[in-house]
């Protein structure tokens, strides 16, 4: 450790140290990416709201711990915490951890040294919470996330391969998700729904199936908040929430239809111009109203530096929850139309007096979330180009 340069910084009510680095970069000594204080942030309220809502002491595991900021911090900032275990394949990594429990006076933290799916493995239903956070994609782990975790349990998946998730290159979303994804304005959605569909079908060969409490993509990553329970029959049964999405690039419609091998329609009932698919995917809930309003109302009682942030995003998400999957963008169908795009509020308002559902959402500052098709959307939009 004596080698390097210490940093120090401080998130929430904790200090950690690590080695000082020019660049964010999974080549630093130890990791620390500051850009991700938000996903930290809410995953200290994820995890409070799950162990009030399960009203007893949780174990949780900080799988890729690196400088153990998450671990430490979940310890010393989330109430009815039992034991923490951090792991990580660097020795090095687990050092800082070490030091960094130190540093905060934390006990009952033990710092582990093993691949993140042996530790799985060997700790089979240890945990009532599993922390995700890998470089690049998470799909590795999750079958021994599956194998590990308990009934009643806390997933929380991050995934930073976005471009595989939302289509930029199609081959390794296939290899790494077994499921095709395409470019398109609400591709973040679609990749949210790819991770969690992975998630669901994996969890499945274990009885287990998932409730998605809060899902969001930001920057360069996803993230995803699973309670985890158990029963064949249940199982089952979530997974009729697998399905695909089907999106015309030329006239912009999409359709949703459930079933693992189900029959696709080619064409577009709209133009009749060829359809492209993504899935399996979940098309099930992927935000629950409830264990976002209690995350809002735990913003009250911690201290948080990405408050604001995480009140927009969190405000959104729950607006979000009832909403049908995909959205429009505006300036996309407005492209489409050769027209020039008039003010969002005005869009909604139109939309709305027409008899339609529509709600902003996260993913994009000028999506609409909608009941409305995109011919309903068009009219209204070429009405607005006609005043
Ligand atoms: C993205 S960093 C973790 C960041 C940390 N969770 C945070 O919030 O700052 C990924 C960490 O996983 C570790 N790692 C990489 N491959 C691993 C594996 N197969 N098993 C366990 N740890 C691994 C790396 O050493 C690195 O510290």
């Amino acid at each position: 450790m004596d080698e390097y340069k210490i940093k120090q910084i401080e998130e929430g009510l904790t200090k950690i140290e690590f080695p000082e680095f020019d660049k964010v970069s999974s080549d630093a000594p130890v990791f620390y990416n500051p850009h991700m204080e938000l996903n930290r942030d809410l995953s200290i309220l994820a995890i409070q709201v799950f162990q009030k809502q399960e009203e007893r002491e949780i174990n949780i595991c900080d799988l890729f711990g690196g400088s153990g900021i998450r671990g430490i911090r979940y310890k010393n900032e989330i109430e009815g915490v039992g034991n923490v275990f951090i792991n990580d394949i660097s020795e090095l990594a687990n050092e800082y951890e070490q030091h960094n429990i130190e540093l905060n006076n934390l006990e009952n933290i033990e710092v582990y040294q093993h691949d993140a799916s042996m530790f799985l493995r060997m700790k089979r239903g240890e945990f009532d919470v599993i922390d995700i956070d890998p470089f690049g994609t998470p799909s590795p782990f999750i079958d021994s996330a599956g194998y590990c975790a308990r009934r009643n349990s806390l997933l929380c998946v991050t995934a930073t391969d976005t471009s595989a998730l939302c289509g930029t290159y199609k081959e390794p979303c296939i290899r790494k998700y077994n499921a095709k994804p395409y470019k398109s304005e609400y591709c973040h959605e679609n990749g949210i729904r790819i991770l969690a569909g992975f998630v669901a079908l994996t969890l499945a060969k274990y009885s287990k199936y998932i409730e998605i409490q809060m899902s969001h993509s930001t920057e360069h990553y996803m993230r995803i908040y699973i309670k985890v329970k158990k029963g064949s029959k249940k199982s089952d049964e979530s997974l009729n929430n697998i399905g695909y999405i089907s999106h015309c690039k030329n006239c912009l419609h999409r359709q949703t239809i459930k079933g693992l091998a189900t029959t696709l329609d080619e064409k577009c009932p709209i133009c009749g111009e060829k359809l492209i698919h993504a899935g399996p995917l979940w098309l099930g809930p992927i935000q629950n109203k409830e264990f976002i309003e209690e995350m809002i109302e735990e913003t009250n009682h911690k201290k948080i530096n990405t408050k604001k942030q995480a009140l927009k995003l969190l405000n959104s998400c729950l607006t979000e929850a009832d909403a049908p999957a995909t959205f429009f963008d505006v300036h996309t169908i407005c492209k489409s139309l050769k027209v020039s795009a008039p003010k969002l509020d005005l869009i909604f308002d139109e939309i709305i007096s027409q008899g339609f559902d529509a709600v902003k959402t996260h993913y994009n500052p000028l999506g609409i979330k909608t009941d409305a098709n995109i011919e309903d959307l068009k009219n209204i939009l070429l009405d607005f180009s006609k005043e």
